[in-house]
């Protein structure tokens, strides 16, 4: 067993854990993280879930249009650096630079940020032709970037913040903890979370509740300064804060191709995720100098920006599994109730300030 779980029982001696701090220790505990284990197996390999980069190039190649487009609006800067954080196994990155072509392929440059081990190594891998021609290299997350122009962009990397759920009881908020017993709803005074809350909408009913990522601000901040100008793109679970309110709040656990609410069982050995407050996340980014910003579910995105027609009549000269893969991989992302519709992609655009 995960020597996590006996550090957890250790903490609960003391005192009830908040969730988030729970889900902090589960996925980045220094060694024995699920994201910062040395080895796998770990998300896809795991067969704990698999992201869009799991079902084919799709979201990649769509991805790779709209930093073109950004590279247009910019005047065609060379270089135009891409920084993926949460970056992962790199596959993203891999299925950007496969679909750029020159001249954009000449000047764009991708940068993978993302400390998770086991993760970098499968990296190392996907990105080798592009790393060999400095077309693609690592930075550490600890690594201050030098100013930039280009994009941001990600993929679930917001969604994998520990983050801490509330609920509205009436007349208090409350927060969930571990006890010693199990999970409970505690009240807690929510300071900065619970303004924020009220903010969102016009009236609280009993069991409305939100999640609230602490290091959102700090993150947003850190990741966005070094930008000059250019694109923000996020792709991530999760919804605008009103409808987070009226929807309840919760941690989720993902092992083995399946999804339960046990978030405090088999830390370090199984995915834990919360949903996205794209509403905060547009807001923190408007305070960082981003405007034109708006979120739209991630199947309608492809539809508006991916040309699927001259893309389906490509694919009509494919061998028959990958033309099939294709056609699974866009049915996957834009028909209803697939994950083309529990996903959200967040643009913004940052202006050169002269
Ligand atoms: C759910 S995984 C997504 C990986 C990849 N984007 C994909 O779609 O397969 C989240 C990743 O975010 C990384 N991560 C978490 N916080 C980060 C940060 N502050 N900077 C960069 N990466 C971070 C984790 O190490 C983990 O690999």
């Amino acid at each position: 067993m995960n020597p996590l779980n006996d550090l957890l029982q250790t903490s609960l001696a003391k005192g009830p854990v908040p969730a988030a701090e729970v889900m902090a220790l589960g996925l980045y505990h220094p060694e024995h993280g699920y994201y910062r284990r040395q080895t796998g197996p770990w998300g896809f390999d795991g067969k704990d879930y698999y992201t869009a980069l799991d079902l084919g190039p799709l979201l990649g190649q769509t991805i790779a249009l709209r930093l073109e487009a950004a590279w247009e609006r910019l005047d065609r800067p060379a270089p135009f650096t891409a920084l993926e954080p949460g970056a992962g196994r790199g596959w993203l990155g891999r299925d950007v630079l496969n679909a750029v072509s020159r001249p954009f392929a000449e000047a764009l440059v991708y940068i993978h940020r993302d400390d998770n081990p086991a993760a970098r190594r499968a990296a190392e891998e996907a990105l080798a032709p592009f790393l060999t021609t400095n077309r693609a290299r690592f930075v550490a997350e600890t690594e201050s970037l030098a100013p930039f122009t280009g994009a941001i962009f990600s993929n679930e990397l917001f969604d994998a913040l520990p983050a801490q759920p509330w609920r509205w009881e009436s007349e208090r908020w409350t927060r969930e903890v571990l006890t010693a017993s199990g999970p409970e709803w505690q009240a807690a005074e929510p300071g900065e979370a619970g303004a924020w809350f009220a903010a969102q909408t016009d009236g609280l009913e009993p069991r409305d509740g939100s999640i609230w990522c602490e290091a959102l601000p700090r993150l947003v901040h850190e990741l966005t300064s070094p930008l000059e100008a250019g694109l923000f793109l996020a792709v991530d679970y999760g919804e605008s804060a009103d409808r987070l309110l009226a929807k309840g709040a919760d941690l989720r656990r993902f092992k083995a191709h399946s999804v339960d609410g046990k978030w405090h069982e088999d830390l370090g050995e199984a995915d834990l995720t919360a949903d996205v407050d794209f509403t905060r996340l547009a807001h923190l980014l408007e305070g960082e100098g981003f405007s034109n910003l708006g979120h739209v579910e991630l199947s309608r995105w492809i539809r508006t920006h991916a040309p699927l027609d001259q893309w389906g009549a490509e694919w009509m000269s494919l061998p028959e599994a990958d033309r099939m893969q294709r056609t699974e991989n866009l049915l996957q992302l834009t028909l209803p109730g697939m994950m083309g519709s529990r996903f959200r992609v967040l643009e913004g655009w940052k202006e050169k300030i002269d």
